[in-house]
């Protein structure tokens, strides 16, 4: 066990555990960190009664104004769902799928799983070759990448059971939105800049194309998301923060959902749109299978961590049971002596992640479809026997000596988003949702004008085998006509001794669980502010590869070298993740934590 002295300096003085020359006792064996990798101390955004932190400004000013209504957290939800449709084309969708879970103020709790689902013509080998090879970029990009959306219908379900407001109240300020047009940031600018390319290639214009409007995004024939000019002609050059984005076509078919509900996605001019589009790119998706599409309610994972209770999304994410393994397995160490992403707790985490995301590829898929052993993953007796052997002090585990199911999983696509919410009852709601990759297959439905999700991709497209993100998985996860691909997403609350405490989720593919795990434990266990747990530089391992990706900063030298001489490889990465968070005080005050990774924001009243 490490000396308290090895705390990082920033956190000695939070904690106030020392005082910051602490710093001078350190023992010899190890160096003395010269600086705390944590962001220093800020200011969180607090309020008496409620709150939205979500992935954009637009939207949580939508979400907190239908608070301000009267709303409740679920309607709220809603709201917030079809703005970022509208302002975060990115990952905000209607075309893709996601999870829901809450905690109402009387303690209830429940799961919603708008999941996307392969369609009926969806086979397991279906983006193989006749050699059976994987067909480079068929899962992400294109109409075959498209799993069977699932958010409209979730947003109507949940609001038809929990929503308070009339359901057009909290589609029409998406409506406004689309059709005044959004003020892009420097960071959705850059995002459209990236992808002007793809956005050609994948929808197909027609030479000579007839084009009208200002940086009108999806002009009758027009490639979405592309700048042109009055006359109509496209200008090649980038969107800059502070341009409008309208969605004419986008405003027509919220239009059409806040009329209709349901049946202005699924049925109607939207859905024929959307065969049209499947049968112009030669996709499956058929009316057939948007009549059927359900969303489900599940029974969330309930598990507890120290005096805490956790409440997590089941399968078909992947995440609560990860999370829940996480946190029993780290139970048995007092994280917050050993001190913040010190090499001793990151040693202890890592080899946590490591056993964890093992079960994940091997165990994992829709509960719909097969056995998913969750109860045996979250036994007592069968985490410390995962955990054996593993003693602070000890050194890194080779994955190839942890046991697992064959593949070697890589990274999940990082665009997802996730919001929180909670109104002034005290009815809590965790939200995260996606497209799986930045603007997911790329395809926009041609006069529909939203994006496709590219969620095929999240299935094992060979069981075994890597899949172009580097994920893999067993037959667990393999590809089956109307099933639903395994996620990571980790919608989450968090309560002590009967009262909410936290709501937290992020996006980041397979880094969600590790980076709501962080956050988790910044708040819980090192007593840090919830802006400070969401702006903490971050590590993530998933078993293979094996190495501990490390964003800047998160190490002090000191803990770098004495992780690389116990045998972990670490691997510097750019930025990831975007946490959106809200602490509840005991006194009720509510802290919000919007992660400074994106264009988070947090407000209450
Ligand atoms: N597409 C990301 C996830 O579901 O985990």
């Amino acid at each position: 066990m490490l000396h308290r002295s090895l705390l990082p300096l920033g956190l000695i003085a939070l904690l106030g555990l020392a005082p910051a020359c602490q710093r001078a006792a350190a023992p010899a064996t190890t160096a003395v960190p010269t600086a705390s990798p944590l962001p220093a101390a800020t200011v969180p955004v607090t309020a008496r009664q409620a709150m939205v932190v979500s992935a954009h400004p637009e939207a949580t000013r939508i979400g907190l104004e239908v608070l301000r209504r009267g709303g409740n957290a679920y309607d709220a939800t809603v709201a917030v769902q079809f703005a970022l449709a509208v302002c975060l084309p990115a990952a905000g969708n209607i075309g893709g799928g996601g999870f829901v879970v809450y905690r109402g103020a009387d303690g209830a709790v429940g799961a919603l799983d708008f999941r996307e689902t392969a369609p009926a013509k969806a086979s397991r080998d279906m983006y193989l070759d006749k050699q059976g090879n994987v067909i480079p970029d068929l899962s992400t990009r294109g109409h075959l990448a498209a799993g069977v959306p699932g958010t409209v219908a979730g947003m109507w379900e949940l609001h038809q059971k929990l929503g308070k407001l009339p359901w057009r109240e909290l589609v029409q300020p998406a409506v406004e939105l689309a059709t005044q047009g959004v003020r892009l940031t420097e960071k959705e600018a850059a995002g459209l800049n990236a992808n002007r390319q793809v956005f050609f290639t994948t929808n197909e214009l027609p030479a000579g194309f007839p084009v009208v409007g200002v940086f009108a995004a999806q002009a009758e024939g027009a490639a979405p998301y592309v700048r042109y000019t009055e006359g109509g002609h496209l200008l090649d050059v980038d969107w800059h923060a502070g341009d409008t984005l309208r969605q004419p076509q986008l405003a027509a078919t919220l239009t059409r959902i806040r009329d209709a509900g349901r049946s202005g996605f699924y049925a109607g001019p939207t859905a024929n749109l959307i065969i049209q589009e499947m049968l112009l790119g030669n996709g499956l998706i058929t009316q057939a299978d948007l009549d059927q599409y359900q969303p489900r309610w599940r029974t969330p994972l309930r598990g507890r961590y120290r005096q805490y209770e956790v409440i997590s999304m089941p399968p078909p994410s992947s995440g609560g049971v990860a999370l829940l393994q996480l946190l029993q397995m780290l139970e048995p160490f007092d994280l917050r002596r050993l001190g913040w992403h010190s090499a001793e707790a990151v040693h202890l985490i890592t080899e946590a992640e490591r056993r964890v995301y093992a079960d994940r590829a091997t165990y994992l898929g829709d509960p719909d479809f097969g056995r998913v052993p969750v109860a045996q993953l979250l036994a007592p007796d069968y985490l410390k026997q995962r955990m054996a052997g593993v003693t602070p002090g000890s050194g890194a585990t080779p994955s190839a000596q942890v046991a697992a199911g064959a593949g070697l999983p890589g990274y999940e696509s990082d665009q997802t988003t996730h919001y929180s919410i909670v109104d002034a009852t005290g009815n809590a709601v965790s939200c995260t949702t996606t497209l799986n990759g930045a603007y997911g297959s790329k395809v926009v439905v041609a006069g529909a004008g939203f994006l496709l999700n590219n969620e095929m991709d999240d299935f094992s497209v060979k069981p075994g085998v890597p899949n172009s993100y580097g994920v893999t998985g067993g037959a667990a996860n393999a590809i089956g006509p109307g099933k639903r691909m395994l996620s990571s997403m980790t919608p989450s609350i968090i309560t002590e001794k009967g009262k909410l405490r936290l709501v937290v989720g992020t996006p980041g593919g397979s880094t969600i669980i590790t980076s709501v795990l962080q956050a988790t434990l910044n708040v819980l266990d090192y007593g840090l502010d919830p802006q400070q747990a969401v702006a903490a530089p971050r590590l993530h391992h998933q078993w293979l590869p094996d190495h501990i990706d490390v964003e800047a900063g998160a190490l002090t030298p000191a803990a770098e070298a004495e992780l690389q001489r116990r045998g972990y490889k670490l691997n510097p990465r750019g930025a990831w993740g975007r946490i959106d968070a809200i602490e509840r005080q005991p006194d009720g005050t509510l802290r919000g934590g919007a992660d400074p990774r994106g264009d988070d924001t947090a407000a209450g009243y």
